[in-house]
């Protein structure tokens, strides 16, 4: 990964870095008339990161970089422009911010690398413009930008509950080594979603009691636990949209890992490994086995979106 504090420094920078996350556990229910799902969720920020750098420009405006960096919008629909936006509607500040992403989260990969964008700008604006907004106030933000944002501003180990944006800080202990099977043709979240309502109707009010067993195996720190309780309501949906994945998932297990499951909405398979060097198996075992464009390791959890150092912060 690129290490932004080598990066050339023209003026002052804010630079800030954020995960992406993985769902130990997605429960879903029917569709809501707002259009969103009820969720009941564990979330675990993993570090993969998006590393976003606010700098000085007469508008707003956006630059991409990284492996899947052709795969990013950087027109309206930039979710890190909307959040500069959203902020500076919020404070009353009408200064520009050019806002450079160097991606390595996978790109429309059920992993919220997007969402990540979204919670790096914000406080990435916020201090850029000395904006220093309460932390309740840039949650709030947060939740109106998706669903996901909010975990990602605040990182670690969390329960989700209403569409994901309501929020409890869950205890997990150790480490946890994660490989990921990524594919270079992301899924639509909306997509996944409506896939859902297709394949069943009548879905239960998901509840965070169906997790009572994860959240126990994480605060134990037992990975082989956890492994087992992996779970994701989207998963057959994601499935349906992407058959290729019921590979993926298998070599994954055959590989030895403790519990396989889809990310988010997908198509990313994320397989939980005994060890960081048992994790380079599993990620090699799937690449032999050409189940996944691209292959990437990382382990959890991690913080949320922070400062970095370099940044020039008011
Ligand atoms: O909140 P976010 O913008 O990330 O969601 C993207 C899309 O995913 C929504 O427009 C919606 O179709 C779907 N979604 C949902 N229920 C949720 C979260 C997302 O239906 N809880």
């Amino acid at each position: 990964m690129t290490d932004l504090r080598l990066a050339p420094r023209t003026g002052r920078e804010v630079r800030v870095r954020a995960p992406g996350k993985v769902n130990l556990s997605l429960r879903v229910g029917s569709r809501r008339p707002d259009g969103y799902h009820p969720l009941a969720t564990v979330f675990q920020a993993v570090s993969l990161y998006e590393d976003v750098v606010a700098s000085a420009s007469d508008e707003l405006r956006v630059s991409v970089s990284g492996p899947q960096a052709d795969l990013v919008p950087t027109d309206d629909s930039n979710l890190a422009l909307r959040a500069a936006r959203a902020l500076a509607a919020r404070t009353g500040v009408d200064d520009g911010v050019h806002l450079h992403l160097h991606k390595g989260v996978p790109v429309a990969g059920g992993m919220a690398g997007g969402s990540a964008d979204a919670a790096a700008a914000l406080l990435a604006c916020d201090a850029f413009w000395g904006t220093a907004l309460p932390r309740e106030e840039l949650h709030e933000i947060a939740a109106e930008l998706g669903s996901d944002v909010p975990f990602l501003l605040m990182g670690q180990t969390a329960v989700g509950s209403g569409r994901g944006d309501l929020l409890t800080a869950a205890l997990s202990r150790g480490e946890y080594h994660w490989a990921f099977g990524v594919r270079d043709a992301g899924l639509s979240t909306a997509r996944v979603y409506a896939e859902f309502d297709d394949l069943a109707a009548g879905h239960p009010e998901p509840a965070v009691d169906g997790d009572v067993a994860l959240l126990q195996a994480l605060r134990a720190g037992d990975a082989p636990a956890v492994g087992a309780l992996l779970h994701n309501d989207l998963q057959d949906a994601a499935v349906e949209l992407a058959p290729g994945l019921v590979e993926t998932l298998s070599v994954a297990e055959d590989a030895g890992a403790l519990g396989v499951v889809v990310s988010g909405s997908g198509p990313t398979v994320a397989a939980l490994a005994r060890s960081r060097q048992h994790a380079l198996v599993i990620a090699a075992a799937m690449t032999a086995a050409g189940v996944a464009d691209s292959v990437l390791t990382a382990s959890g959890p991690v913080p949320g979106a922070r400062l970095v150092a370099g940044s020039d912060v008011l």
